[in-house]
């Protein structure tokens, strides 16, 4: 008698641990599964995310919009040149140039800025498009992914 009362709290125990593992693995599918912010889908030049990590978005905002043309090693040209000795260049002149530039190249070569103009004779007539919609926190954080 108390052997198949045993037996049966046994039993008992065995069908809630089975059943706390089910729960278990639910909850690692459900948040293995869970879409991840860079598959998340955007179209080209709005922010994508307001996302508190400045890197990550830094480097979101650089795939969506920059790493078509740019090589994100950053060392090797592409359709444009590599940023990384880019940002070298840029370094000669005040901060406000290189965020116009990369909000509106033509518009800097027009205006004949020293640099555009320079970068303009080696890639022309490839032109870089506007990116008019570009916050100030948006290029912050680009710099910071080129530079990183
Ligand atoms: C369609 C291709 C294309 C895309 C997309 C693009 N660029 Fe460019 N970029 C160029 C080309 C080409 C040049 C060289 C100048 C020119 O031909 O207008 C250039 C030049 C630059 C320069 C100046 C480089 C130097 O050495 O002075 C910077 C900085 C730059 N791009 C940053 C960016 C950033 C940041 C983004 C993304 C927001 C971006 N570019 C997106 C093609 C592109």
């Amino acid at each position: 008698m108390m052997y198949d009362q045993l037996l049966a709290i046994k039993s008992y125990l065995y069908a809630i641990l089975a059943a706390l593992l089910l729960v278990l693995c639910c909850a690692i599918y459900i948040m293995a599964t869970r879409a991840k912010p860079e598959q998340m889908a955007y179209c080209g030049n709005m922010s994508p995310l307001a996302s508190n990590e400045k890197f990550s978005s830094g480097k979101e905002l650089f795939l969506a919009n920059c790493a078509s043309c740019h090589n994100k090693n950053m060392r090797d040209n592409l359709t444009g040149p590599a940023l990384g000795p880019s940002m070298q260049a840029w370094a000669k002149y005040p901060t406000k140039d290189l965020y116009d530039y990369i909000r509106n190249s033509q518009a800097m070569t027009q205006k004949r800025h020293p640099r555009a103009l320079e970068i303009w004779k080696q890639y022309q007539p490839t032109i870089m498009p506007a990116f008019q919609s570009l916050t100030d926190e948006d290029i912050k954080a680009l710099l910071d992914y080129i530079k990183r």
